[in-house]
């Protein structure tokens, strides 16, 4: 029985050119920080269309936020923030950029110590957020118009006090140092939507190949984590979860194969944003178990978000398929056209067809072509643990057990 609220403060400015109207969402007098990454964003030009855009205003830029944005470099921008007394944030860039700069405008009025914090929180206890709007160049989290970011912590030696007195000579010396574990965690509040975001088609035409594949995949396993789950007579929102992944199939290879097609670009664009800004969830049952998985392979392996999904979704597919069955014949028939008596066999081919839709985007399906392999499993579950992922999925039955068994199955 559907049953639920649905917001979304994020004003959308869709398509080519839109880029120049930036002026009118962000207030005349505001100090704004413009944040991007590697620098992507001045080598395709979207960043002269933005100063261009907001020229005479007062202007800061940060740049240098990597991709699985890095607590300690948003914690210099943090700085920066407090001491220009900026007053309102613009991230230009993909989803990593976006979550940093979620993660900046709520760091800087954090008033429970470490805002580290804000992640073992999940985002509760947020009061104030630095307002902020963002300009889209890589169609994949759907960031620009929802309320969640994920920060990463990276592996990292860190100093500590010495201990006087030590008798261990050498020993002693190596204990000052102090090793901080990587970590990739999520938060989520209202509070970080964005004002605006702008999607133009254009500024993503120079998306290397796999970066327009890591988006297509990832936005349809956005769909698949609020679609593949169990009926509840839920049926706008699974025609709108199924119209998004039959134009991923279409557009979305399409722009993979031509990537300065405009048309295609746009439809990926949308369906991009489409898939996590909450329309297509709101009031259905909702796994997110791929995510939490693929996280941890993120934090301890290096692998890029969209490449853990292609790996933990087929698995988990086939692991959770009597759990799953009635919507994984739904999606047999609905998305590959495959329908007859033999359930067993329908779901098997669908999961098939799942596998090489990623692999004709240039995406590898299991954890062995990462070099990755059974002996380093229970690093994986050690994680999970400690970020309480034992019990998750749309009925929170993915215990630790099954996690394990969907990693041996991606070997
Ligand atoms: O660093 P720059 O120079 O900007 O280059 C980036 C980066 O190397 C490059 N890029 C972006 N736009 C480009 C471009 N290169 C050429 N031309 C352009 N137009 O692409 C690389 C990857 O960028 P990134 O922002 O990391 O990718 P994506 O948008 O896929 O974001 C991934 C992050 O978002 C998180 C992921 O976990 C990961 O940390 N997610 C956030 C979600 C959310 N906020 O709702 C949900 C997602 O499931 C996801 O977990």
């Amino acid at each position: 029985m559907l049953n639920f609220e649905y917001q979304n403060p994020t004003k959308i400015l869709f398509g080519k050119g839109q880029i120049a109207k930036i002026s009118h969402e962000i207030p005349s007098d505001a100090r704004t920080l413009i944040v991007y990454g590697g620098g992507s964003v001045i080598a395709n030009g979207t960043m002269d269309l933005v100063r261009k855009a907001l020229v005479g205003r007062k202007l800061y830029e940060f740049g240098g936020i990597e991709p699985n944005p890095d607590y300690e470099i948003l914690m210099h921008a943090v700085e920066m923030v407090q001491k220009e007394r900026i007053n309102y944030l613009l991230a230009v860039g993909g989803g990593s950029v976006i979550d940093g700069a979620k993660f900046i405008s709520v760091a800087v009025g954090w008033e429970l110590g470490d805002p580290w914090e804000i992640l073992n929180n999940h985002g509760k206890g947020i009061r104030n957020a630095i307002p902020f709007g963002c300009v889209l160049t890589l169609p994949a989290t759907g960031s620009e118009m929802n309320q969640h970011a994920v920060i990463s912590r990276k592996n990292r030696q860190v100093s500590l006090p010495s201990a006087s007195g030590s008798s261990q000579g050498n020993a002693g010396a190596m204990s000052m140092q102090s090793s901080i574990e990587s970590e990739k965690l999520t938060f989520s509040n209202n509070k970080v939507f964005p004002q605006f975001a702008v999607l133009d088609p254009v500024a993503t035409f120079s998306l290397p190949k796999k970066q327009i594949a890591n988006g297509v995949a990832s936005a349809f396993c956005h769909v698949i984590e609020q679609y593949l789950t169990y009926p509840i007579k839920a049926n706008l929102q699974d025609r709108f979860a199924e119209s998004i992944l039959l134009t991923l199939l279409d557009d979305g290879i399409k722009s993979y194969q031509e990537p300065e097609d405009y048309d295609s670009r746009a439809n990926l664009m949308w369906c991009a944003t489409m898939a996590l800004n909450g329309l297509i969830g709101a009031g259905v049952p909702q796994d997110w178990s791929t995510h939490a998985i693929g996280h941890e392979l993120t934090a301890l392996f290096d692998l890029d978000h969209a490449q853990t999904l292609a790996i933990v979704l087929p698995a988990t597919m086939h692991v959770r398929r009597e759990e799953k069955k009635e919507k994984l014949l739904q999606y047999a028939e609905r998305i590959w056209g495959i329908r007859g008596d033999d359930h067993d066999a329908v779901i098997q081919q669908a999961i098939q067809k799942t596998v090489e839709f990623f692999e004709s985007l240039g995406l590898a399906t299991k954890l062995s072509d990462y070099n990755i392999h059974a002996d380093q499993l229970p690093e994986v579950s050690v994680k999970l643990l400690k970020h309480g992922m034992t019990g998750i999925g749309e009925r929170g039955s993915v215990t630790l057990e099954i996690c394990e068994e969907i990693l041996r199955t991606a070997l």
